[in-house]
């Protein structure tokens, strides 16, 4: 038997937890020979919720899921964690915009940074998915100065997902025969997801659509995606978040596919431009356990456009939550 791994998640009587914390239990990130601590973060008034939760782990009787623990102090929720998944926050509503949550949840992320920076493993793995997620994990990141940057992301997997869908749908092809599609920048509707590398069973993308379908359609759909989703359902969307996460820490942990990338939100070296330092979606490739923003990609004007308004907007929010660092 190994020795089991503790993996904190924190918002863990929320929507997206509800279907993350059986996909982990149940061996989806570490796989099936893996045991795990589940470390449960909530506040005082969600416990009786999250104790309902547990009851529901405890009935599945998960032959990985070692011991549960469920706490309001974040100290204890990440105390030696290897993987810390920080979901809890505020979900915008309909009309809202991500970005107007910055003030709700901005202290949430100052708290819990300054909590994985004491006691967290110094390898540990922090994926910021509460929204605005990029400035959330730049706050969390810059709470956290004795844990490399690199311990931190943000999620920009579910866009990237979405965006692979999309095209694979307009292909007329499963989403396994789209390669390196890309989605840049911040987690809103700025996003720029980008097709000029993008293959379809080795083939151009861009040479099986037309550039009105990919500008006019593709980006905005992938751009909006999330808020169509509240739209029509009344609530942010939850198991495809939850298997973004899924998707993005395991990707963190096993390495990209050969010849592929998928995006990250991590801090930014300068590549292509971005001030370094913020929390900027690349294409990545994962190998050993790290990230490696893709290097050298050529980028035309409208793409280095679209990757300076995602910059622009991200300072913008930095500016916001400044007071706070
Ligand atoms: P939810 O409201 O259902 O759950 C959030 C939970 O967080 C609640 O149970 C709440 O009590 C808890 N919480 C609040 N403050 C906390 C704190 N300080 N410590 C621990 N827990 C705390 O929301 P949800 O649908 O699960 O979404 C969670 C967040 O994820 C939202 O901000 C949402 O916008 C975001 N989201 C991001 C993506 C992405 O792609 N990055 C996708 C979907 C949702
Ligand atoms: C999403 O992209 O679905 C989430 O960020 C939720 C939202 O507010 O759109």
């Amino acid at each position: 038997m190994k020795t089991p791994v503790d993996i904190a998640v924190t918002g863990a009587a929320g929507q997206i937890s509800y279907s993350l914390l059986f996909r982990l239990a149940a061996g989806d990130l570490l796989g099936p020979d893996q045991p795990i601590v589940l470390r449960l973060l909530e506040i005082p008034s969600a416990m009786e919720a999250l104790k309902a939760i547990v009851m529901e782990l405890n009935d599945c009787a998960f032959h990985l899921l070692h011991k549960i623990i469920i706490t309001d102090n974040p100290k204890v929720a990440f105390d030696n964690v290897d993987y810390a998944f920080l979901v809890g926050a505020r979900p915008r509503t309909h009309g809202m915009l991500r970005s107007d949550l910055l003030s709700q949840n901005a202290e949430i992320f100052i708290v819990q940074g300054q909590a994985l920076n004491e006691v967290a493993s110094r390898d540990v793995k922090v994926l910021v998915t509460g929204n605005p997620a990029n400035t959330n994990a730049y706050l969390a990141l810059n709470k956290a100065p004795d844990l490399a940057p690199e311990c931190f992301a943000a999620m920009t997997m579910l866009d990237h997902t979405r965006a692979i869908s999309q095209l694979a749908e307009k292909c007329g092809v499963p989403s396994r025969d789209v390669k390196n599609v890309m989605v840049w920048g911040n987690h809103s509707c700025m996003q720029y997801p980008d097709l000029h590398h993008a293959r379809v069973k080795g083939q151009a993308a861009l040479s099986l659509v037309d550039d009105q379908w990919f500008v006019n359609e593709y980006i905005p759909t992938i751009q909006h995606r999330g808020t169509e989703v509240i739209k029509a359902r009344g609530q942010s969307s939850a198991a495809s978040a939850a298997n973004a996460i899924i998707r993005h820490m395991t990707t963190w942990i096993q390495g990209t596919e050969e010849g592929d990338w998928v995006s990250m939100a991590v801090p930014s070296d300068g590549s292509y431009g971005i001030e370094p330092g913020l929390i900027y979606s690349f294409p990545v490739t994962v190998s050993n356990g790290q990230y490696h923003i893709v290097k050298g990609l050529d980028l035309n004007a409208f793409s280095l456009e679209r990757l300076k308004q995602n910059e622009v907007e991200l300072i913008e929010e930095r500016q916001a939550v400044r007071h706070l660092l």
